[in-house]
């Protein structure tokens, strides 16, 4: 058995998205979905989905272990980031290395680092008049944005794209590649 732990900061769809893409798999198990925010809606639909969530706060991550006993004691495999908002502080990577991954709205290193997030990223895309985004699923180190990369998919940018159409088609790659790439790595590590 592999086990999952899936950060998230908001909505949660892709958080949502993996969990049901591994919900028939006997060998992977979605374990636990921890938040920053108490109010994201990532939290109702950890409950819809039976899976329990952990809400954190800044002084919990930054200067405690209680995640990382969290995440122990669920005996996680791989630490997934889908729409995390806090760089993830240097204890947990070295508790986890090579097995935490993100995923970002853009293809890095394009659009990456502090505040680029969301819809800051297609707005900004849209701004520079890009051709092209896409997603990047990568590693995590200790920076924002800049692990090793694992995975690129590109689409054009439409000409009458607004950061909500970008956004849109943006997350149905999300929601394509994310849990396939999670799968591999499973199967690899
Ligand atoms: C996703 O598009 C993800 O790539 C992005 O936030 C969105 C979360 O959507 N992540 C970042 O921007 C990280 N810098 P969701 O909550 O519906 O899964």
């Amino acid at each position: 058995m592999k086990n999952i732990a899936i950060f998230a900061s908001g909505n949660g769809t892709n958080a949502e998205r993996i969990a049901k893409y591994f919900a028939e798999n006997p060998n992977v198990s979605v374990r636990i979905i921890l938040t920053n925010n108490p109010k994201a809606f990532v939290i109702e639909r950890a409950k819809k989905l039976n899976i329990p969530a952990f809400v954190f706060d800044k002084d919990t991550f930054f200067k405690t272990d209680e995640v990382l006993q969290v995440l122990l004691n669920k005996k996680t495999d791989l630490v997934v980031l889908a729409g995390f908002m806090w760089l993830v502080p240097g204890y947990l990577i070295q508790a986890y290395p090579g097995k935490i991954i993100n995923i970002h709205p853009a293809l890095l290193p394009k659009y990456g680092g502090k505040g680029m997030y969301g819809h800051h990223v297609h707005e900004a895309v849209l701004k520079n008049r890009e051709k092209t985004s896409g997603i990047t699923i990568h590693y995590v180190n200790e920076k924002y944005d800049e692990g090793q990369i694992i995975l690129q998919k590109e689409i054009p940018v439409l000409e009458n794209d607004t950061p909500d159409t970008l956004a849109s088609r943006i997350h149905e790659l999300e929601y394509e590649y994310y849990p396939r790439v999670i799968e591999e790595l499973l199967k690899n590590g």
